[in-house]
């Protein structure tokens, strides 16, 4: 039998449950409960849940004697996550995104009439649509569950609050609150959620739903200490607002100049909230998302998410079966990168034994590591304990004690094939033969380094980036015998420790750094062809990147730089030249940041500025014709699509999603673009082709399309 069980079955099937329930509470109270649908983690907004709200309020409506509601999720560790990303993505026309927002202004609205008391009990995430179905309520009471988190990130995916948030938050919390909540899309914890004004009241989880059952029946008062600035200055009130919108306004031009619309929309919105009737204010707001839901950059963020959960599938067990569990761990080479890994394992739960070479180089790892649990413990991100606890787990081992018990070692010390060789071949002698030996090389072959190692199947890349607790990707680097159970355990622990894995295979630079070596080659060439370092990086920030190329170069470090981009050099000599200016830095010790000077001169802590004495090192010529800005632009960013597309033919990653997400978690390439390939390709194949041999023709081979373009724009064909 085909389309579904049997008759049996479908007659003994439960109804599917309704993602709105109605229960009677002692004293008429009502509960109104949020239900998980079937196989989802979280509780989203969606058609089903509109309707089965809408039921509910149906039932609500009619009744003239209750005293309260109550609206709660399904569980401590979730109120409602916001609306259903999916529908949000598939929208097309902006009529039906708009249509969508006025479904749900509609119903909150309604929620907001009733003649009950409303109470919100908000317990884990309370995002978005979810935040707004609360400030429809005439009270918030918020758990001190870990997991409760309450905000506005709408903008972040493009949009705006389009369920009634951009009228209602301003109503309560005043403009210049309702512009912080909406424009930094910040998800509060709950003690942080009370200092804003948006919940009312914070309580222990366990005694959230009492506490709201008795607001909801009038017998526990909620006094509301928020007093927007607004009530105090009276008719003065609509100078300041003009004021301060004026300010937001140049500050989100300072920062994304017209990258991002919706930032604008919101400003507008919450400012014309205190002036125009509520329900104009809706017609507007639910507008906006119709025009900003169904726009490029929506689009684009919200792929990247998808992109970004997607990712998941890397660590999933190989043949169903269990990853191996990783509690201790062992970080060998505490520099720059290794003491950020440890610390990083260590706030994820994890015991890690220390060694290095240098004992010193343990002291200042330790140091490090305290002095950020101490920050987030003045920020309110972790409790004092916590912090103690997560450094207790952060073990010395000068003598190398411990490390044979461990699940896991991390290495990461110097930069050197053979030192790296001799690391593992002695660590393989003494951890146990499941244990996982990773290495965070940004350049070796995994499978070089894992010669001389008995079981190479455990060996395996595991690539962050620098800063370690600011970047969100690690490369999971798959050496040619690494075995999928030890590739999904590492994927996974990269999950454990809030950052995204992207799986690459092993050649030289794996994925981000060798897409990377082609921009920062084209930046050399625009130098030397007498555009300016500074007008270089300007061109760079102003088409979204955070940071220009050459301000990169001298974060990394010019030696640093020096010996990747000659590992280019000799791997692809068609399209990479020995990098001659690079060398020259290097012999005139202009090392970058950590030398004082690089590309640019650094004085005074942490000031960049340009160096007139550039030019002695290296000879530049004299300034030049500035390109035009989408000759410059294709000029940096084609090559790093056409190296993108030469790893996939080479099965380095497996999907153009992957390249795209890896260039906007590992380089920050602007998320707005939905990353390289979806920016390169967007016209199509043929135009990115007829683009790159326009280059091809003016500057030479390194412009030459991979083949993988070429059967791209013959076929006519996109890539999956
Ligand atoms: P670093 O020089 O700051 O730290 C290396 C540490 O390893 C030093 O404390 C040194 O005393 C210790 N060490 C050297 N040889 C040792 C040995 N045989 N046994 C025990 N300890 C030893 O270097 P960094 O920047 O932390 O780099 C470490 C690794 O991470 C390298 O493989 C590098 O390529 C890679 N990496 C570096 C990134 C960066 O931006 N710095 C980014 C991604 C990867």
């Amino acid at each position: 039998m085909t389309g579904g069980g049997t008759t049996t079955e479908i007659l003994e099937a439960p109804p599917p449950p309704s993602l709105v329930a109605f229960e009677e509470a002692e004293g008429g109270v009502g509960i109104v409960r949020f239900a998980l649908a079937p196989g989802e983690k979280v509780v989203k907004i969606g058609p089903a849940f509109a309707e089965a709200l809408e039921r509910v309020l149906e039932r609500l409506e009619t009744e003239s004697d209750r005293p309260g509601v109550v609206f709660t999720g399904p569980s401590p560790e979730m109120f409602v996550a916001g609306a259903d990303l999916e529908i949000l993505r598939d929208v097309k026309d902006p009529e039906t995104a708009r249509a969508l927002a006025v479904r749900g202004q509609k119903a909150y609205e309604r929620i907001a009439r009733l003649r009950a008391r409303t109470v919100a009990a908000i317990s884990g995430p309370c995002l978005g649509g979810g935040l707004e179905l609360a400030l429809a309520c005439g009270v918030r009471i918020a758990s001190d569950h870990p997991k409760t988190r309450i905000g506005l990130p709408e903008v972040r995916l493009g949009i705006v609050p389009g369920f009634g948030g951009t009228q209602r938050l301003p109503r309560l919390l005043g403009f210049a609150r309702s512009l912080k909540i909406v424009l930094s899309g910040t998800r509060y914890p709950p003690k942080a959620a009370l200092r804003m004004g948006l919940v009312d009241r914070v309580v222990p989880s366990e005694r959230l739903l009492e506490l709201a059952l008795s607001a909801a029946a009038g017998t526990l008062p909620i006094r509301r200490r928020f007093v927007p600035l607004e009530a105090r200055l009276g008719r003065f009130g609509s100078p300041v607002r003009s004021a301060l919108a004026a300010l937001a306004t140049a500050r989100v031009r300072k920062e994304t100049g017209q990258r991002f619309p919706a930032p604008y929309r919101a400003i507008d919105l919450l400012r014309r909230a205190s002036s125009l009737p509520i329900e104009r204010g809706l017609e507007r707001e639910a507008q906006a998302i119709g025009e900003l839901a169904t726009g490029p950059v929506s689009k684009n963020l919200i792929r990247i998410f998808f992109l970004g959960e997607q990712a998941r599938r890397f660590a999933r067990p190989p043949s169903g079966g269990d990853l191996p569990t990783i509690r201790r761990a062992a970080v060998i080479g505490c520099g720059a990168m290794g003491a950020g890994i440890a610390a990083r394992l260590a706030d994820a739960g994890m015991t890690v034994r220390l060694r290095d070479a240098d004992a010193a180089a343990i002291a200042r790892a330790l140091d490090r590591a305290r002095r950020e649990f101490e920050g987030k413990v003045a920020r309110r991100r972790l409790a004092p304990h916590e912090a103690r606890d997560r450094l207790d787990r952060l073990q010395p081992a000068l003598d190398g004690s411990g490390i044979e018990r461990s699940d896991l070692v991390v290495e990461a010390i110097v930069e050197s094939l053979d030192a790296k060789r001799e690391l593992l071949a002695d660590l393989a002698a003494r951890v146990r033969p499941d244990a996982i030996l990773a290495t965070n090389t940004s350049s070796l072959p995994i499978a070089e380094i894992a010669r001389d190692v008995p079981r190479p199947e455990r060996v395996v890349g595991m690539h962050f980036f620098n800063p370690v607790e600011k970047m969100p990707l690690v490369e999971v680097v798959r050496g040619p015998r690494t075995s999928p159970t030890t590739v999904a355990a590492i994927a996974s622990l990269t999950l454990a420790l809030s950052k995204t894995p992207v799986v690459v295979g092993d050649g030289p630079g794996f994925l981000v750094n060798r897409i990377l070596a082609p921009y920062l080659q084209e930046a050399a060439a625009l130098l030397q062809e007498g555009m300016g370092v500074a007008a270089v990086d300007r061109a760079a920030r102003e088409f979204g990147m955070p940071m220009g190329p050459f301000a990169v170069l001298d974060e990394v470090g010019i030696d640093v730089a020096l010996a990747v981009a000659k590992l280019f050099a000799e791997a692809f000599p068609s399209r990479f030249e020995p990098p001659r200016l690079l060398e020259a830095l290097v012999q005139a010790s202009r090392l970058g940041r950590k030398s004082g000077a690089g590309f640019y001169r650094y004085g005074g802590g942490k000031k960049r500025e340009e160096d007139p004495d550039l030019s002695r090192t290296i000879s530049l010529p004299p300034p030049g014709e500035i390109p035009a800005v989408s000759r410059l632009v294709d000029r940096l960013f084609l090559p790093i699509a056409n190296e993108a597309l030469r790893c996939i033919e080479e099965g380095i990653v497996e999907r153009a999603g992957d390249a795209d997400l890896a260039s906007v978690l590992g380089f920050g390439f602007p998320p707005e673009r939905g990353g390289i390939l979806r920016w390169a390709l967007e016209d199509g194949a043929s135009a990115t082709l007829d683009r790159l041999s326009f280059l091809r023709a003016r500057y030479g081979s390194r412009f030459d399309a991979c083949p993988l373009l070429v059967s791209l724009a013959t076929a006519r064909a996109t890539l999956p």
